[in-house]
């Protein structure tokens, strides 16, 4: 680590090895067959995320770049004074500062990430940039309950940021309940400040999940290379197929990997048949309208009361506030 970039401590909640194997295991004994996409962010997955998001197909960082530079002092008066914000899946938190440049005496900034690498490495970044806020990053698992940490300065309220649509990951049940989860962690007072992929045309979807240089492909295909390396397992990643194709009943981006022969793997002391053709379910991106988004919302009682757009209507930042 850098010598002039001091070391923050981490709250560490994070998935077991014990944790991760269940997971996998009961996934995969499921018909159909499904992997968990959370634990697509290990190092190198990680790497390959924030690869993907220089991709030129890849419009949604870009959009959502373009609202929140544009945006960002209306959300951070949105967001109101003293605040604790809370980023669900932080990542590299590039997006974060633009959001933390405009805020009004925020008083800590809690960082949520289930790769602890990626994690402590922005939360020294940013502790050295923004000395006047209080960083306290969690590495956790979201979809799980998390204790949050005590702040030295006490907050007015609790925001949370949940940019990048990664909300898109979940089907609308799940939604609901992690929305619910959302606006008890806020409590009265709070706020949500969040970003969905907007629906479009297919083409510009389908592009956006099967680059050219095939990078998406190999952040698929990554998982399993995970899964050999951290639970001794024998997946061989070039007899299975990236695949990513739009579902227009169920509105999201489905992305497989796709087995390209008869093989047996084994994970532990599981095994597991696949035949040429048999597809593993490994990531579900979900695309909304405004209006639906703030439809599922409503119904755990979060009121939109603020939205964003790119130009081009590709993607939306929207903030919601608890209707007590
Ligand atoms: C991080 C969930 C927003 O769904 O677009 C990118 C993950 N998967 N390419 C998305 C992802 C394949 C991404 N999110």
């Amino acid at each position: 680590m850098d010598q002039d970039t001091p070391s923050v401590d981490l709250l560490d909640c994070a998935p077991t090895v014990s944790t991760f194997y269940e997971e996998i295991v009961t996934g995969l004994r499921r018909t159909p067959p499904r992997l968990p996409c959370k634990y697509f962010y290990d190092q190198r997955g990680s790497q390959l995320f924030d690869q993907i998001c220089e991709q030129d197909e890849y419009y949604l960082t870009d959009a959502d770049l373009e609202i929140m530079r544009r945006y960002a002092p209306q959300m951070a008066e949105q967001i109101g004074p003293g605040v604790m914000l809370v980023e669900y899946g932080s990542g590299s938190s590039s997006k974060t500062r633009l959001l933390l440049d405009h805020l009004q005496d925020a008083v800590a900034y809690v960082p949520v990430d289930i790769s602890r690498a990626h994690l402590q490495q922005t939360a020294n970044t940013l502790s050295a940039a923004y000395r006047h806020i209080e960083i306290l990053p969690v590495c956790a698992d979201f979809t799980q309950p998390f204790e949050l940490p005590t702040a030295s300065q006490k907050p007015t309220h609790a925001a949370v940021f949940f940019p990048g649509s990664t909300i898109g990951n979940f089907p609308p049940d799940e939604v609901r309940r992690l929305l619910n989860q959302i606006a008890t962690l806020c409590g009265s007072g709070g706020g949500l400040l969040i970003g969905i992929d907007l629906k479009k045309d297919v083409a510009t979807l389908e592009a956006a999940y099967n680059d050219q240089q095939g990078v998406t492909a190999e952040f698929n295909l990554n998982l399993l290379e995970r899964i050999n390396r951290e639970l001794e397992a024998d997946f061989q990643p070039d007899h299975f197929r990236h695949d990513a194709t739009y579902n227009d009943d169920q509105g999201r981006i489905e992305m497989y990997l796709v087995s390209q022969r008869a093989q047996s793997v084994s994970i532990g002391e599981e095994t597991f048949e696949f035949d040429q053709g048999d597809r593993i379910c490994t990531e579900y991106s979900h695309k909304y309208t405004v209006a639906e988004f703030a439809e599922i919302a409503a119904g755990v009682g979060l009121a939109l009361r603020r939205q964003w757009t790119d130009r081009q209507n590709l993607f939306a930042v929207l903030h919601f506030a608890r209707m007590n």
